[in-house]
């Protein structure tokens, strides 16, 4: 397992790539980045006193088809992180965490597959820990020292991320943890706007709603209406 500290990167996701032809493992984490990646194409501010990091693993017998056990296991894994440093967050589905109503880290997630099966992924997560939060993400963003009003050891942040995401996770777990179920939300799609009541998730991570519906991630932006 490869594991290396930057001071400053463009983005520890592109920066892990250079690894993937060794074919090991490996968890690169930096200070900033200047080119923090987001979902959807948007970017991630990354400014120093955050936690930025990326995992590459490679699978070896995980079909693609249970691929959102990786979403599931990153995601979970830090909501167990966060609440071992007292915090306790809640999973917007399909894999943004949140604490009172504000995101306090994002999770980017891109998977290989070789045939039926998952070749590697790579996850970047980026967890607010003691940075401020930049003007223009006040409103909807918030850091681990502002919800304990203390500061945070990052290695150590970054020690028990790293021994939690690679434990066993369960749906159950996903379930329990989830910011959704339950309540009512805004389905944004294209240039439709509801609101559902978010029912369960499906063991291969679909949203379902009470009227039925069974939405995957992908295409959709979602608001919750607390
Ligand atoms: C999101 O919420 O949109 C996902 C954000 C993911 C950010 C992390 S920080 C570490 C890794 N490197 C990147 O460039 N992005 C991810």
């Amino acid at each position: 397992m490869i594991i290396e500290h930057l001071n400053k990167v463009d983005s520890t996701n592109k920066y892990i790539l250079r690894y993937v032809k060794d074919r090991q493992d490996a968890i690169v984490y930096a200070d900033e980045q200047t080119d923090g990646a987001g979902t959807k194409g948007r970017s991630f501010i990354s400014e120093k006193g955050g936690l930025y990091v990326s995992f590459l693993k490679f699978y070896r017998f995980l079909p693609a088809k249970n691929a959102f056990k990786i979403m599931l296991d990153y995601s979970v894994g830090v909501v167990k992180t966060l609440a071992a440093f007292g915090i306790k967050a809640q999973i917007k589905w399909p894999n943004d965490i949140y604490v009172n109503g504000k995101k306090i880290c994002g999770i980017l997630i891109k998977n290989s597959f070789s045939g039926e099966l998952v070749d590697y992924s790579i996850a970047g997560i980026g967890i607010n820990v003691n940075n401020d939060i930049a003007a223009p993400i006040k409103d909807i963003a918030i850091s681990m020292k502002s919800v304990a009003q203390n500061s945070f050891n990052i290695d150590s942040v970054l020690m028990s991320l790293s021994a939690n995401v690679f434990s066993e996770n369960t749906i159950q777990e996903y379930r329990e943890h989830s910011l959704v179920l339950g309540k009512k939300i805004k389905v944004i799609r294209n240039n439709s706007v509801s609101i559902e009541q978010a029912e369960d998730i499906t063991e291969d991570g679909r949203l379902i709603l009470k009227n039925g519906e069974i939405l995957s991630a992908a295409e959709l932006d979602l608001k919750i209406d607390l």
